[in-house]
């Protein structure tokens, strides 16, 4: 049997898989197994930052396998507290982490977190939590219904209790009430589109949040390990959340999901853990990943990664107003919006066939998300490749 023969007889279908089989990448450049080579503007939905087989972190990793892998948090270990330090002081924060293995496994941290705070006052339990409609915060039980997506509620219930859904960021002031534990918002929505939240408005939000008093969760999973340019979205936007999640970029390609949080005395020993969560594989992958991209930052590197993709995006986008209505998105976490659904799942087969990775979010819009270190030459390649992808439409 072949990889899909096995793939298909042995692994649960809950994937519509592509029929291709990678095997080996450089930065943003991959191979798959007839040798073909493809320009990954993807970074495997935001997770690759630092590129596929980034030097220093596999180098840092083959190091850390062979020394200690895991021991448990019942001790401390080194990796972890240097990148809870690495994660606060790159986002110039207050803020205290705790570490967890994928995004879901974040939110839920943080949904805990402001639910154990919400009790605080003993007679009004402070429970709800209000989320945006189109949001998308993870496949668990309790994150599927903290989703704003009625499709994603089917068959999985009953779920838990709680979760009140806004239309927009406008309409939450009206949901708040004695029963408000927190907000939980995506800066830009990812799978929901690639739709970024208006600056003001968050402003405001984040305002009227703390004077009342109500925990603002902010989901960072997509946004944050500088894809829109700062460390986190938030900082971006100029709003201080009591919570915010990291998880896929910040471990460069290892599961790692981290909760940052100002509410540091909520939690106590025994409310919350993890068996392999900040173990010392993970967390050395986050503090050479944080290393190096902070370094990027201050040298402009990154900046200058994502001016030229987005001049490249722009040229392309300029030249095919035909087929794209719009161009979205803040930094290295872009779209082009497309005049139909049909049209953009065919630009998305072309162009694997073409050899570039491209991803779709919501219904209607074409997503970037390349790795940060994507090379000019990368760039030039993909873009050639995409051309050939909609000339073939
Ligand atoms: C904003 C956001 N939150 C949460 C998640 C869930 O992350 P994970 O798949 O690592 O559980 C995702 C994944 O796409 C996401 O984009």
């Amino acid at each position: 049997m072949n990889i899909k023969e096995i793939d298909t007889k042995y692994v649960l279908p809950t994937y519509a898989r592509a029929d291709v089989e990678f095997v080996s990448g450089k930065n943003a450049t991959l191979f798959d197994s007839s040798g073909k080579k493809y320009i990954d503007f993807t970074s495997g939905i935001g997770v690759v930052s630092v590129g596929h087989a980034n030097e220093q972190v596999s180098k840092a990793l083959c190091k850390q396998l062979s020394q200690i892998t895991h021991i448990s948090n019942l001790y401390y270990m080194a990796p972890q507290a240097l990148a809870a330090q690495k994660v606060v002081q790159a986002s110039g924060y207050d803020m205290q982490c705790f570490f967890a293995n994928s995004g879901a496994e974040a939110n839920e941290g943080a949904i805990k977190i402001v639910r154990k705070h919400g009790e605080r006052d003993g007679e009004i339990k402070r429970y709800k939590i209000i989320t945006l409609n189109h949001s998308f915060h993870g496949r668990t039980i309790t994150t599927v219904k903290a989703t704003g997506q009625e499709s994603m509620h089917n068959y999985f219930g009953p779920f838990p209790d709680g979760f009140v859904y806004a239309d927009g960021i406008d309409e939450i002031a009206s949901l708040l009430d004695d029963h408000t534990a927190a907000v939980m918002i995506e800066l830009i929505q990812g799978e929901g589109g690639v739709e970024p939240q208006d600056k003001a408005k968050v402003q405001a939000l984040a305002k009227l949040l703390k004077d009342k008093e109500i925990p603002l969760i902010v989901d960072e999973v997509q946004t944050g390990c500088y894809r829109v340019g700062e460390f986190t979205a938030s900082q971006a936007y100029g709003i201080t959340p009591e919570i915010i999640t990291l998880a896929k970029g910040i471990g460069g390609g290892v599961p790692v999901g981290i909760v940052m949080t100002t509410l540091k005395h909520v939690l106590s020993a025994g409310d919350h853990g993890s068996t392999f969560g900040g173990n010392y594989l993970s967390a050395r992958a986050v503090c050479e990943v944080v290393d190096i991209l902070s370094q990027m930052k201050q040298s402009g590197d990154l900046e200058i990664g994502s001016l030229m993709f987005n001049q490249a995006l722009e040229k392309f986008y300029e030249k095919h107003k035909d087929i794209f209505t719009q161009k979205v998105g803040i930094g290295m976490m872009c779209g082009l919006r497309t005049k139909d659904a049909k049209t953009l799942n065919s630009i998305i087969n072309n162009a694997r066939d073409a050899g570039v990775m491209v991803l779709k979010a919501g219904r209607n819009t074409l997503r970037f998300l390349p790795p940060l270190t994507i090379t000019k030459e990368e760039i030039d390649e993909g873009f050639q490749a995409l051309e050939s992808a909609v000339s073939a439409l």
